[in-house]
């Protein structure tokens, strides 16, 4: 059995879907029998990958799991990262819970104003669109690679994720803006952790974190450390720290000279010509690279419908700006 990649996804110029015979054990075992090959075919989509017909993931979880490990050295237990434990799956430690039923109750996101583009697509610019991130940037180490499993996906049409391809927009930056941000560092801290835009804009005193908790620098331009190519890697008004940030060195808060180049960054990342819009079938598994690529949900009708989804992230290939660190989130003795 072989392993093809065919892109780009729909609709955008990167991205792939990988057709492997079988169902999903039979993907895993192809994976596992050649393990250069996925994260090959990742790197040659620019960061993006589609498998569609895994269902057999929601009844044998390990399946994502062994999957998970073919991308890298360290696939992530949610009880050590920072994460809220009632997101965590119960037996299966690796899968963090995206979901708006309980145990984990997170409502979806607000439905933009106006809900579609004017060029009658949803909309994916920021900030028309809100929520553009990279998964927990506010980690250092940040995170290599997500893989993203819909066990009950929202109905068509919502619910959707969207990418961003940070390496096609630094490519296509004006010159003038690529000499701003090319030794430029983001200062990224963790949702709901009080330190949002909308807390700054409020007015709201953050309150001490300690250590490992702190909001961490990244840099806003990122080399690859599989392909060499350079990439935007910034988040906005929820995952940055609007206290202290967005960036290191330039004028912190809100209405600062930092937020407009914020503002304009993003603007610039999220326009259509280098984004991807995912409409989600039971079974679809996703595998991004958080290195290049921001991602962001759109809303669902969460009062009629249960969503839920399975997401697992590997570790260990950030690349030589954090060689030698001790991971920033865990907490020092
Ligand atoms: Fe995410």
């Amino acid at each position: 059995m072989s392993i093809t990649a065919k892109g780009p996804l729909p609709g955008a110029v990167f991205g792939a879907t990988v057709k492997i015979e079988g169902g999903a054990s039979e993907v895993v075992a192809t994976a596992e029998r050649d393990p250069g090959a996925l994260p090959a075919a990742l790197a040659e989509a620019k960061g993006l990958l589609l498998i569609q017909g895994m269902n057999a993931i929601a009844k044998e979880p390990d399946l994502l799991i062994r999957l998970s490990r073919t991308f890298g050295a360290e696939v992530e237990d949610y009880r050590h990262n920072l994460t809220n434990l009632s997101s965590v799956h119960t037996e299966v430690p690796e899968i963090l819970l995206v979901s708006n039923m309980p145990p984990v109750g997170k409502a979806p996101p607000k439905r933009p104003e106006p809900p579609l583009a004017a060029d009658g697509l949803i909309p994916t610019q920021y900030p028309h669109r809100m929520g553009w991130h990279t998964d927990q940037s506010y980690r250092r180490p940040p995170p290599d690679i997500s893989l993203f499993y819909a066990v009950t996906p929202a109905r068509r049409d919502t619910g959707q994720t969207l990418f961003a391809n940070g390496i096609l927009a630094y490519a296509a930056l004006p010159a003038a803006l690529r000499a701003k941000v090319d030794t430029l560092e983001g200062l990224h801290a963790q949702p709901g952790s009080g330190r949002s835009r909308d807390a700054a804009l409020a007015g709201r005193k953050p309150r001490d974190f300690a250590l490992h908790e702190r909001s961490q620098r990244q840099p806003v331009v990122r080399t690859h450390p599989v392909t060499g190519e350079r990439s935007l890697y910034l988040c906005e008004w929820g995952q940055m720290d609007w206290f202290e940030g967005p960036f290191v060195d330039m004028e912190p808060g809100p209405h600062g000279a930092g937020a407009a180049l914020l503002d304009e960054i993003m603007a610039h990342l999220t326009a259509r010509r280098f984004c991807y819009a995912h409409e989600w079938t039971e079974g679809d598994l996703l595998i991004w690279d958080n290195r290049c690529l921001v991602h962001a949900a759109t809303w669902f009708d969460g009062d009629k419908e249960g969503r839920l989804m399975w997401r697992t992230t590997v570790h260990g290939n950030p690349g030589a700006a954090y060689a030698g660190e001790a991971k920033s989130w865990l907490p020092r003795p």
